[in-house]
């Protein structure tokens, strides 16, 4: 018996790289999993990954999470083919590279990322709570994936971080709302993942970073899935407005060893 049978989850952002393990993770122990792509190609493309790591009975759609049309037309999907949902994994982001340092970066840019970071976030949070947990006697758990950079910050990506601190409040204010209604919101908070972009990673650069990391290794797909899965679970009951970080240790060090004295 799986920990999510008969459970019906939804995965933003579960075409590709991390999203991909936590779709797997959710079919794996028995859920109905739902998932969307900002676009049909990144929709496609993600189906046609989780079949190849044998993942099956995933519905992929198309749902741009900035725009409440097509935030409500998912919905639609899920109330005709599932008729209810209990999990909600808010995993898709904008990651805000390449819009240069904090003086020459167009402020649209900024603008672009929290659209989809918060405000996306946000508005599938509460079509989630409206159209379906509150409408069932056993409610739902969301779960938000945000960044240890939302508290110790990376050069370069100014809207990115303020958008993962911004979800740590986000999180806060919605477990206090939520929590006397039956609903639970909590967050993980990844360090280094390995993703695709680690593939072009030249090997020097991705040494140093695991040796900045007290573990020694970047997290896997599964190291977040399993974190997400425990905090969607019953397992984790107890548990509202949490920021669970999941880093390696890179947040409980000052220095990295090499430049440690
Ligand atoms: N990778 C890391 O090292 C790291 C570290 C800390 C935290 N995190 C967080 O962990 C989560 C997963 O990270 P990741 O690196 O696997 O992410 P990723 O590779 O950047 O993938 C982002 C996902 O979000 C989707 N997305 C982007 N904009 C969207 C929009 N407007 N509407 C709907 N979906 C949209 C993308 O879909 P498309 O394919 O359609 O673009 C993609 O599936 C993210 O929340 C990320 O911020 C990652």
């Amino acid at each position: 018996m799986g920990r999510f049978d008969g459970k019906v989850v939804l995965v933003t952002g579960g075409n590709r790289n991390t999203g991909l393990w936590l779709v797997k993770k959710f079919v794996d122990e028995g859920a109905r999993v739902f998932a969307c792509g900002s676009s049909e190609r990144s929709a496609k493309s993600g189906a046609e990954a989780l079949d190849g790591m044998g993942v099956k009975g995933v519905t992929m759609m198309t749902c741009d999470i900035s725009d409440l049309a097509q935030v409500t037309a998912m919905f639609d999907r899920i109330e005709k083919d599932a008729g209810r949902l209990d999990i909600l994994v808010n995993n898709a982001a904008n990651q805000g590279i390449g819009h240069g340092g904090p003086l020459e970066m167009d402020p649209a840019k900024f603008h672009e990322v929290f659209n989809v970071n918060v405000i996306g976030g946000f508005q599938v949070t509460q079509m989630a709570c409206n159209r379906f947990f509150m409408k069932q006697e056993s409610r739902g758990t969301v779960v938000f994936l945000s960044s240890n950079t939302a508290m110790r910050a990376i050069r370069g990506r100014t809207a990115y971080c303020s958008s993962k601190g911004a979800i740590n409040s986000m999180v806060r204010a919605l477990a206090l709302d939520l929590a006397p209604l039956g609903i639970r919101v909590n967050c993980c908070a990844p360090g280094y993942i390995n993703t695709e972009r680690w593939d072009v990673l030249d090997p020097k650069i991705a040494a140093r970073r695991r040796l900045n990391c007290p573990l020694r290794r970047e997290a896997t797909g599964t190291d977040i899935a399993n974190v997400v899965a425990f905090l969607a679970s019953e397992d984790s009951s107890n548990m509202a407005g949490e920021i669970v970080t999941c880093d390696a240790g890179c947040s409980c060090q000052h220095m990295p060893e090499d430049v440690d004295c």
